[in-house]
C-alpha cells in the first residue's frame, strides 16, 4: 500500500487504501502530538508557503502548526492586502510564487476549481484548503480519523450529515470519503439546502430530522453557509433550529452512542445546541480540531515524500 498522490486536491482522487494509509500515519501523528516530543525534522529545508483567499482560523492555523511540528520554513500570505488586490490574476500569483520555489503550497480559494488549476501551474505539492463548495479534503480526512478513534472502525457505519448540504464543501468531501470506506450515509436537511443531482451520491436523503437520525452511529452537523446563500433558503434561524438544529431531545434518535460532530466556525442556537456542543459525553468537536493537526502532518510528510522521490528520480535522468 503507498501514497503516489502528486497534491491533495480532493477525496475523489483517492483510493480507500491511500485513505487508509494516510490515517495510520495521522494516528501516529496524533499520539506524538499528544506526548512532549512533538517536533521532528520531516520536513526540514522545506518551504511551506500558505495562500487563503478566504477567512479561516482554524485551518490556516492547523496546517501553519503542522507545518512547523514537522520542522518546515511556513510562511502564511496575508491575501487580503496581496497583490490579488491590485487585479493580478490566480495564475500570476501562482508563478510568481513557484518562482519563489517552495515545497508545498496550503490553499483556499471562493471559486470551486480554483486549487486545482493552480495545481496544474506549480511545480511543488498542493493542498486544497478548501475550494468554493468543491471540496474540502483535509477536513473529511479529521472528521474520518475522529471517527475511526470513536468507533474503532471506519466502515459499516450509519452516518448522518445535517443542515446546508447545498453550499458544503466539508459535506460534498465527506460523503464521498465515506462512501469509499463503505458507510451508509445520510443527508438531513430542508429540500432547499440540498444540492442537486443528489441521487448520484449513493446516499439517502430526510427532510425530517427525528426520522434521519434514528439509530446513526455519527451526527454531523454543518454551519449555515450564508456568505454563499443569495435568497431566501430558510424561513428564519428560529424555524430553522426549531426543526434542524440538533439539541439533546433530537439525538435521543439516534444510537445511545452516537457521536456529535461540527467542523466549525459554530452557530449555537442556530444548527447546534450550545449545551450538547460542549458536552464531552457526546461532542467530539474538540476532537476535530485535535485531529485536524495530525491529519495536516501525515499529509504534508507523504506528499513532501513522493516530492523528494520524483525530485531524485528527475535528478536521475529517469524521468523527462
Ligand atoms: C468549514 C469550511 O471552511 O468549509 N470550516 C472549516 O474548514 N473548519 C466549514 C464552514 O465554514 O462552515
Amino acid at each position: 500500500m503507498t501514497f503516489t498522490q502528486r497534491h491533495l486536491l480532493g477525496i475523489e482522487q483517492l483510493r480507500p487504501d491511500e485513505i487508509t494509509v494516510l490515517l495510520d500515519l495521522s494516528d501516529k501523528y496524533a499520539d506524538r502530538n499528544r506526548s512532549r516530543a512533538t517536533s521532528t525534522d520531516v520536513l526540514a529545508g522545506m518551504t511551506q508557503i500558505n495562500m487563503f483567499f478566504e477567512n479561516s482560523t482554524r485551518t490556516q492555523a492547523s496546517f501553519e502548526l503542522a507545518g512547523k511540528r514537522l520542522g518546515a520554513d511556513v510562511m502564511s500570505m496575508a491575501m487580503q492586502a496581496s497583490s490579488v488586490k491590485k487585479g493580478e490574476t490566480l495564475v500570476d500569483t501562482a508563478m510568481t510564487l513557484n518562482a519563489m520555489r517552495p515545497d508545498l503550497l496550503v490553499v483556499r480559494h471562493p471559486h470551486s476549481g480554483a486549487v486545482d488549476l493552480l495545481s496544474q501551474k506549480v511545480d511543488c505539492a498542493v493542498l486544497n484548503a478548501g475550494d468554493g463548495r468543491h471540496e474540502h479534503p483535509t477536513q473529511a480526512l479529521l472528521d474520518a480519523l475522529t471517527i475511526r478513534r470513536a468507533k474503532g472502525r471506519l466502515h459499516r457505519l450509519s452516518i448522518a450529515i445535517c443542515g446546508d448540504i447545498a453550499h458544503s464543501r466539508v459535506a460534498r468531501s465527506n460523503i464521498m470519503l465515506l462512501g469509499k470506506m463503505e458507510n451508509r450515509v445520510r443527508l438531513i436537511g430542508p429540500p432547499t439546502l440540498m444540492p442537486a443531482g443528489i441521487a448520484e451520491f449513493g446516499v439517502e436523503v430526510f427532510e425530517d430530522m427525528r426520522e434521519g437520525l434514528r439509530d446513526v452511529d455519527v451526527v454531523m452537523m454543518l454551519r449555515l453557509q450564508k456568505e454563499r446563500m443569495d435568497g431566501g433558503f430558510i424561513p428564519s434561524e428560529r424555524e430553522y433550529y426549531h426543526r434542524y438544529g440538533l439539541d439533546a431531545e433530537k439525538l435521543t434518535h439516534a444510537k445511545e452512542d452516537a457521536i456529535v460532530m461540527h467542523p466549525g466556525p459554530m452557530n449555537r442556537g442556530v444548527e447546534i445546541d450550545g449545551t450538547l456542543a460542549d458536552d464531552i459525553n457526546r461532542s467530539v468537536i474538540q476532537e476535530q480540531v485535535e485531529m485536524g493537526v495530525a491529519v495536516r502532518m501525515a499529509a504534508m510528510d507523504l506528499l513532501a515524500r513522493s516530492l523528494r522521490e520524483r525530485r531524485s528520480a528527475m535528478d536521475k535522468g529517469v524521468m523527462a
